[in-house]
């Protein structure tokens, strides 16, 4: 009696204890692998225009995301959030929490076009990694979609969405690439515009 007590008791502490821990540490603190390397693999599959490549790459990892919310991640900033980051390394003098994809993408939007040109490099490679984690969101799209309360909660949707973030951000790639600041400001607002539909209707 008194041993299932206190079995019972050691149960709720260790539970309360893992809760504690994902709560306060990354996703993949936890012995969990860091799938970052992963998804710049893909991100250079579509920097040597194999799209197709791609695509099947990004089958198996989108597996290996156990969760949308972890894939979401990603979009977020590179030290503190574990995130990717504009472009493979923060070039100097950028702060931490301008670097992830979601406030970069903010940031590009209210930006002139002498500011968006800047670090046109990042840019680029962050453009290629948004197309693979659009590739990676398609490669997640969920099994079953309840459209009972929100009609356009449909697979179409989703895909469409995806496949709009994808072209985007190939589209802000190349903006990088010619280090054009009028049409990096241009893709990057597409870009986020496809970010935003997708959440009006599938966030919760
Ligand atoms: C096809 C749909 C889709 C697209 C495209 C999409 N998201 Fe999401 N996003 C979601 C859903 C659904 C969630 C909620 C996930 C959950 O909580 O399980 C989410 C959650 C998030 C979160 C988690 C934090 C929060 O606000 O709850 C961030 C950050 C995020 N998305 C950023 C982005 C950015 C940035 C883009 C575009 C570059 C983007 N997403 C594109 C569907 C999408």
């Amino acid at each position: 009696m008194f041993g299932k007590v206190r079995l019972w008791l050691a149960g709720a502490i260790l539970t309360a204890t893992i809760g504690f821990v994902s709560m306060t540490t990354s996703s993949f603190a936890m012995g969990d692998k860091d799938l970052r390397p992963d998804v710049v693999k893909i991100a250079d599959l579509f920097k040597k225009g194999d799209a197709a490549a791609a695509k099947k790459a990004a089958g198996p990892l989108g597996k290996e995301f156990k969760e949308l919310g972890d894939l979401m991640n990603m979009f977020r900033t590179r030290k503190a959030a574990e995130g990717l980051g504009w472009g493979l390394k923060t070039p100097a003098g950028v702060p931490d929490e301008e670097d992830g994809h979601d406030k970069k993408i903010k940031l590009l939007i209210k930006a002139n076009a002498d500011d968006a040109a800047k670090h046109p490099g990042n840019t680029e490679e962050a453009g290629f990694a948004l197309a693979a984690l659009a590739e990676l969101i398609l490669a997640k799209t969920p099994d079953k979609f309840d459209d009972s309360k929100i009609k356009e909660r449909t697979k179409k949707n989703w895909t469409d969405r995806s496949e709009e973030m994808r072209a985007a951000s190939l589209e802000l790639a190349a903006a990088g690439k010619s280090k054009n600041g009028d049409a990096i400001i241009k893709s990057a607002k597409k870009v986020y515009g496809a970010c935003n539909k997708c959440h009006d209707v599938f966030k919760d």
